[in-house]
């Protein structure tokens, strides 16, 4: 990394900081603000950390002006074309494409660890039967801690490996679980004979009652969607899961906080409120009202699946998928449900609309996402968890990264204070 010195002076006192800035690889250069504070009293302002870089990170890199998205140096187009996302978690976790020794060894460990606890599965009997599946995910993922305590040494590199395996492999089965008690059917156990998105789908679809066909078009595409959903360098949801293992918290209690960051609709809980939209929305005559409230500022709503914070030209992951929405949808026969109708009028509509033109607010991965999950009979309230599962992989190695990081430090941001000033405490009677 090079380095070079700027120079930020305070023209009234004449007080001046000299603060590195650093290269990485790609992307642009960081100022060091670390010594700001010791050599002015003063922090920096940055509320969304728009212009703030957290941590150092090799994993993921995103040029939004450009539509460029990196897994370890690959571009998404490349894995999504030739890779699956086995392979995809691999690379993500170490670093460097597997060997084919490497791979099956990897693939085997992950598929002799997807069952849960019997005990876990018990849990669900807790939860009400119309809870969110999200809740449900968050909640028995958080309590992994309590079943997996013999190998949560975070310092031990064997552990923290035995934690990545666990979670990747069962994140499926918990997610399958809770979609059966909302559907009120029997659970499914896992199938180690089959792949990663076909023992998912086996698990979701499949009852005691009859055989289980999978549809090859069908893992294809939720392969594809694992594997574009795996990582996104400092989104919400993994710089959440950085914050909450910072404190030397258990990484599953971290990921369950990532799983809570993530059900929010401004992250991965968009693929859900984009069906529930188009829904609302109705038909294809009602899209310019509709497209009118998201462009009035009095107005809450917003276009969702719509916008990004980094990409502001296209999200290369929506490009890639937006071909597959059409391959599912054609497969499937369901070009002429009015949804998806009018899900892709919608999408013309506001390419060209000049507000949505002027913000360079372009569908993102979600428009499209949910309109395939929808193609494959998966239920509204399952897609945030689909995003869940795909997004642990990513949560891991950032998780991983942060642990063994020399510079690493527990998360702890300054404040711009705007409360009173300091008072005197008035007794009640006094008030
Ligand atoms: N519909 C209408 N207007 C929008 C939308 C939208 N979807 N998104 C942004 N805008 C407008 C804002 O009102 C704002 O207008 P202004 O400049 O006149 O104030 C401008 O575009 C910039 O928007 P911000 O909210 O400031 O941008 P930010 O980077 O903070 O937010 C976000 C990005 C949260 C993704 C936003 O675009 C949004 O809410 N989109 C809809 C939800 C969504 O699809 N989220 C999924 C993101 S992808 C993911 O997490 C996997």
């Amino acid at each position: 990394m090079s380095e070079k010195i700027f120079t930020l002076k305070d023209n009234t006192t004449g007080v001046a900081a000299e603060l590195q800035s650093h290269e990485g690889t790609l992307g642009p250069e960081v100022i060091d603000v670390r010594k700001l504070y010791a050599q002015t009293g003063k922090f920096t302002f940055d509320p969304g950390f728009a212009s703030t870089a957290s941590c150092k990170s090799a994993i993921t890199f995103i040029d939004g002006d450009e539509g460029v998205l990196l897994y370890r140096g690959y571009p998404v187009e490349q894995l999504a074309a030739k890779s699956s996302f086995i392979e995809v978690c691999y690379l993500l976790l170490y670093g460097e494409l597997p060997t084919q020794v490497e791979l099956d060894k990897f693939d085997n460990s992950i598929r002799t660890h997807t069952m849960i606890n019997e005990t876990m599965l018990r849990l669900f009997n807790g939860f009400h039967h119309d809870a969110h599946p999200m809740a449900m995910v968050s909640g028995v993922v958080g309590s992994m801690s309590a079943f997996y305590h013999d190998t949560m040494d975070i310092q031990n590199a064997r552990h923290r490996e035995i934690f990545s395996h666990r979670i990747v492999a069962k994140l499926p089965t918990i997610a399958a679980a809770a979609y059966k008690h909302t559907l009120g059917q029997p659970f499914m156990y896992p199938r180690n004979d089959l792949d990663y998105s076909s023992n998912l789908l086996n698990m979701f679809f499949s009852v005691p009652a009859e055989d289980f066909e999978l549809d090859p078009v069908a893992v294809e595409a939720i392969d594809l969607l694992l594997i574009l959903h795996a990582d996104h360098e400092q989104n919400c949801s993994t710089s959440t899961v950085r914050l909450a293992g910072s404190s030397g918290a258990n990484p599953y209690s971290a990921i369950a906080a990532g799983i809570s960051a993530l059900w929010g609709p401004a992250h991965g809980g968009a693929n859900e409120a984009v069906l529930n939209m188009l829904e609302k929305i109705g038909s294809v005559k009602n899209i310019n009202k509709y497209v009118a409230k998201a462009k009035d500022k009095d107005d809450a709503f917003r276009l969702m699946g719509f916008g990004h914070r980094v990409y502001k030209n296209f999200d290369p992951r929506a490009t890639i998928i937006r071909d597959m929405c059409h391959k599912v949808l054609e497969k499937l026969g369901r070009k002429d449900d009015p949804l998806f109708e009018l899900a892709l009028e919608l999408e013309q509509v506001a390419l060209k609309d000049d507000y949505f033109v002027e913000k360079k607010l372009y569908p993102n991965v979600d428009f499209y996402s949910g309109i395939i999950y929808r193609a494959l009979g998966i239920h509204p309230s399952m897609f945030t968890v689909m995003f869940a599962i795909a997004r642990t992989v990513g949560w891991v190695s950032h998780w991983q990264e942060m642990i063994t990081d020399a510079e690493h430090r527990i998360g702890r941001p300054r404040q711009l204070y705007t409360g009173p000033e300091n008072r005197d405490y008035l007794d009640v009677a006094k008030r």
